[in-house]
């Protein structure tokens, strides 16, 4: 099935994937979800919308909430089906305005198709009157993000003596939303919903003490390729900061793969699942002579803890081996992300001490990265895999597939003279699963 371009708003295209139950007589809805911030002057805001066959005994349900907050407002829209009951139109003023104020429209039917046809704001909303200015300022923010440490300020209305800060926490209809608000209002207190618990099918609460229970971290993905990554530091910077769910903790992860004249980087930071302990190390998974195979990986729990800089925080922890002196071996040499490494690509004469080629790939997940590297080099003839059956690289879930040559010596030797624990470099933290780090070649303790 074909993905349809259904909801479609002031030129914003958003994609949905319909899958209508054929053969059963049931509702069509209108389906779609919405979440930005406007400013007051570009309402009332006008959206068409997407539909969607429901499952049998299924009613339509629209949901849309509104906070305004001085010159901007925030709108959710949730349209979708729903084993709800029937509910006539309900509009709710949560909390009135001038300053923060909070509007919601709910309605569930089932009386014909796309009954659930909320297609703008002006059929119940429209601005707040202009309020008599009083004295205080307060910071005017609405962020899924963080809000800015000098967010504009705004003259509050009169009477309205105190600047709230917190974030509305969004769940369900599709929706997972921390929204950070900062605004005026008449009151202390972190009293913004003014008790609503539910609106529609999303549960909202809020949190003016976010760092108790939610962490902010950075956020980014980075993807490099050249010659020389496993010697020149690059930078590992993000723009972005990501607001983590409760109990989740910050993670950075980089993993470096170089065979000798080709190299990659793949880096990711932001939250990770909840359960994960702070650690940090340094792996090393395959090593020269032949591809290397590196990683840093760091799990942290205050904001921002994930702030390494560049990818020295890896190559300084890595061996420095003298230039190998050229063996007799020829392999092809190659490191891909986008497409396969072909068959005789880039031949080089390999290093002394290497004994086969290697032809593989490594399926990448987590993070917000999904990649294929696909890879060929020289190959020392301790190792057959890169990875040593590794499955998780830090955030990143990794699954090898390779040429596996019968003939050449299938039992891993270690090179005289290193023992098994040089190659864990270092690790840092408590509960930390060794087996995960080592690439399985783990230090005997
Ligand atoms: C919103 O209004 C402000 C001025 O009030 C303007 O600077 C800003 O560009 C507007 N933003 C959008 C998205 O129209
Ligand atoms: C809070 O909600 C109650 C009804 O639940 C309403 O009467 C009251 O006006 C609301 N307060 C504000 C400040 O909007
Ligand atoms: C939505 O449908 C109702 C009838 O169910 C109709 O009265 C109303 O005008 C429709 N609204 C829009 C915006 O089409
Ligand atoms: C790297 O590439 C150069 C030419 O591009 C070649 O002369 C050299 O042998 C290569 N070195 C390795 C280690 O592959």
């Amino acid at each position: 099935m074909s993905p349809a371009p259904l909801l479609a708003l002031l030129g914003v295209t958003f994609l949905w994937i319909c899958s209508p139950l054929p053969g059963v007589q049931a509702l069509d809805c209108q389906w779609g979800v919405l979440e930005s911030v406007w400013n007051v002057s570009e309402l009332p805001v006008r959206w068409t919308n997407g539909k969607k066959t429901c499952g049998r005994g299924e009613g339509c349900q629209d949901m849309l909430m509104l906070i305004e907050n001085g010159p901007q407002v925030n709108l959710v829209l949730t349209k979708d089906c729903t084993s709800a009951q029937d509910q006539e139109v309900q509009v709710t003023e949560h909390r009135t305005g001038p300053g923060l104020s909070v509007i919601s429209y709910t309605h569930v039917c089932r009386h014909r198709d796309s009954c659930n046809n909320l297609s703008t704001t002006d059929a119940f909303w429209s601005p707040s009157p202009a309020a008599v200015p009083g004295t205080m300022r307060c910071p005017v923010c609405f962020s899924r993000h963080n809000c800015p440490e000098n967010a504009p300020e705004q003259i509050c209305p009169e009477g309205h003596t105190h600047c709230y800060n917190g974030v509305l926490k969004l769940r369900g209809g599709r929706i997972a939303t921390n929204l950070r608000v900062q605004g005026c209002m008449p009151k202390p207190g972190c009293d913004l919903l003014n008790g609503t618990q539910k609106v529609g099918p999303i549960d909202v609460s809020e949190n003016c003490n976010p760092k108790s229970d939610t962490l902010t971290c950075h956020q980014g993905n980075m993807l490099q390729m050249g010659r020389d990554l496993a010697q020149e530091p690059v930078e590992w910077d993000s723009s972005t900061d990501q607001m983590c769910n409760a109990g989740e903790v910050c993670q950075e992860t980089l993993l470096l793969i170089d065979s000798g004249n080709k190299s990659l980087l793949v880096g990711s930071k932001g939250c990770s699942k909840a359960g994960a302990q702070d650690s940090q190390a340094v792996s090393l998974h395959s090593w020269p002579p032949g591809v290397l195979v590196a990683s840093y990986t760091r799990f942290c729990s205050s904001d921002l803890c994930n702030a390494a800089r560049s990818s020295s925080v890896l190559l300084t922890s890595l061996p420095k081996p003298a230039a190998p002196a050229p063996g007799g071996l020829q392999c092809p040499v190659c490191v891909q992300v986008f497409g396969f490494c072909s068959g005789s690509s880039n031949f080089v004469t390999c290093p002394k001490d290497t004994t086969h080629c290697y032809n593989g790939n490594i399926d990448l997940s987590g993070g917000g990265v999904s990649a294929t590297l696909s890879i060929q080099g020289c190959m020392a003839p301790t190792s057959r895999s890169l990875l040593n059956h590794a499955q998780t690289i830090g955030i990143f879930s990794v699954h090898e597939n390779f040429e596996d040559n019968k003939e050449y010596n299938p039992e891993p030797i270690f090179p005289s003279g290193v023992s098994q624990a040089t190659y864990l470099l270092w690790v840092v933290g408590l509960g930390l699963s060794l087996g995960l780090w080592c690439g399985g070649l783990c230090p005997p303790y």
